[in-house]
């Protein structure tokens, strides 16, 4: 029994053998078909990435004559960048550069993939960027740039903001700084720092967090660091703290009143003619600089009148009259002091309380200044906010109180383009001026207010030292 089924197993086991063979080649074979099937459906779902979010509406906001460009990047990671294009070379290419800086930064940042991860596993790198323009007025545009960073199996992600102010004119970037008069002296950010907590607060915020802001026609937004956060401050309390350019914000195309700018000086058929600007100190007198008002009226001739604030508040409508009488009112500071030898504070003090006053009285602030004494060095340059106004023809009349010696010095040294300086409150000053004017006529003069000779000859820079302006 046992010899005869160990022959039949024998048979059995052979043809078994066979059989089983034949089935693992076919499971080895159905095996390596599945596996590739497989294979190629990961490999084909890998392909499919997850959709990233959108970026949010919100944070693209054109305006007008400010385009939008788009940067879109769809495959080993999802970038989306917004950024304006403007009508200034100069500033697209700041723009650029800044938007250049962030997409290396978000690059510099993408790990290296392993190379077998299911794509649920791996998720993507996501980059948005998003701008907001707001505008000040024609030219002065602020863009505020939000970014998201999220990097391949983080949770969460990071926001980043950033901003930027231009002058579409002239290509200019503003600093926080550049906003105001005089930055140092008025001690803005403490004035900021209180306006954005709606009370003198003690929080002390360092100068860098007031680094990132934007304009639009009535507020600055400041976005400080948290937790103070975003906050807008209204323009119009800050308004004698501002620089000269942020006074006047046009809303619709209308200059609004209460900002009101200088009037443009005009220059119309100046053009080769020999000028001559006159010029007026200490003033105004309470009878003497009415007297000389008649007599330029009754001369059709413009001067200048370089008020001391002080003397302004005791005569305000004879620097009324002045002003509407087409002269032009300057400062002579407010208390008449030597500016090269006071505190800074002084200095600030003297040159901000007659600008408020002339302001206030001629409705702009005065475009130009006479340092008492023609005393002025670097500090009174960068204190001021106008051009200083000095002289080149100085008749000494406030101390020969001469009309005679006066008129023969003022008449031996004009030349075209000349600045005079004389004294409003001396009566032999005013007597001086009565023959000065017509023998200078007689010459072929034509005069000048100062801002007449600057606008005719050139121009100026706030702090600029004028003595004269020849053609
Ligand atoms: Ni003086």
């Amino acid at each position: 029994m046992p010899k005869k089924r160990d022959t039949r197993k024998k048979n059995t086991n052979a043809a078994a053998k066979a059989k089983l063979r034949k089935k693992r080649i076919a499971l080895e074979i159905l095996a390596v078909g599945v596996g590739l099937a497989v294979l190629a459906l990961a490999w084909a779902y890998s392909r499919q990435m997850p959709t990233p979010p959108a970026i949010p509406a919100a944070s693209v906001l054109a305006i007008e004559d400010v385009g939008l460009e788009l940067i879109a990047q769809r495959d080993t990671s999802y970038i989306t960048v917004y950024y304006p294009k403007t009508n200034s070379a100069q500033v697209n290419r700041v723009v650029k550069l800044f938007v250049d800086e962030q997409l290396a930064h978000f690059r510099a940042g993408v790990q290296p993939r392993a190379r077998f991860t299911l794509p649920h596993q791996r998720g993507y790198d996501e980059f948005t960027l998003g701008v907001e323009a707001t505008r000040f007025d024609d030219d002065i545009v602020s863009f505020v740039f939000r970014g998201f960073t999220r990097y391949a199996g983080e949770e969460a992600g990071r926001g980043s903001l950033d901003t930027m102010t231009f002058d579409l004119s002239t290509g200019t970037q503003y600093a926080l700084e550049a906003l105001f008069l005089k930055p140092e002296t008025d001690g803005h950010l403490k004035t900021l720092t209180t306006l954005a907590f709606g009370g003198p607060e003690e929080t002390a915020l360092a100068p860098e967090s007031f680094a990132r802001f934007a304009l639009d026609g009535d507020t600055l937004r400041l976005f400080l660091p948290p937790p103070a956060q975003g906050v807008g401050i209204p323009l119009a309390p800050l308004r004698q703290l501002l620089a000269r350019r942020l006074r006047a914000p046009i809303r619709g195309g209308v200059l609004d009143p209460a900002y009101a700018l200088p009037p443009e000086p005009d220059v119309s058929g100046l053009e080769g003619k020999k000028l001559v600007a006159l010029t007026f100190d200490d003033g105004p007198h309470g009878t003497l600089t009415p007297r000389l008002l008649d007599f330029l009226k009754e001369q059709g001739v413009h001067a200048t009148f370089f008020v001391v604030g002080s003397s302004a508040a005791l005569y305000p409508d004879i620097v009324r009259r002045a002003a509407a009488e087409g002269h032009q009112v300057g400062s002579h500071s407010y208390t008449h002091k030597d500016l090269t030898k006071v505190s800074a504070q002084t200095r600030g003090e003297e040159i901000e309380r007659s600008a408020a006053l002339l302001e206030e009285l001629i409705g702009y602030r005065p475009t130009v200044m006479r340092p008492p004494y023609g005393a002025q060095n670097a500090a009174v340059q960068n204190a001021s906010d106008v051009p200083l106004i000095l002289w080149s023809i100085d008749p000494r009349d406030w101390e020969t109180r001469n009309a005679d010696k006066t008129y023969t010095r003022v008449m031996a040294n004009a030349r075209d383009g000349d600045i005079v300086l004389m004294h409003d409150i001396h009566a032999q000053t005013i007597d001086a001026a009565m023959r000065v004017v017509p023998a200078l006529k007689a010459e072929g003069y034509t005069f000048v207010t100062i801002d007449q000779l600057i606008a005719a000859r050139g121009g100026a820079q706030a702090g600029d030292v004028i003595y004269n302006r020849p053609a």
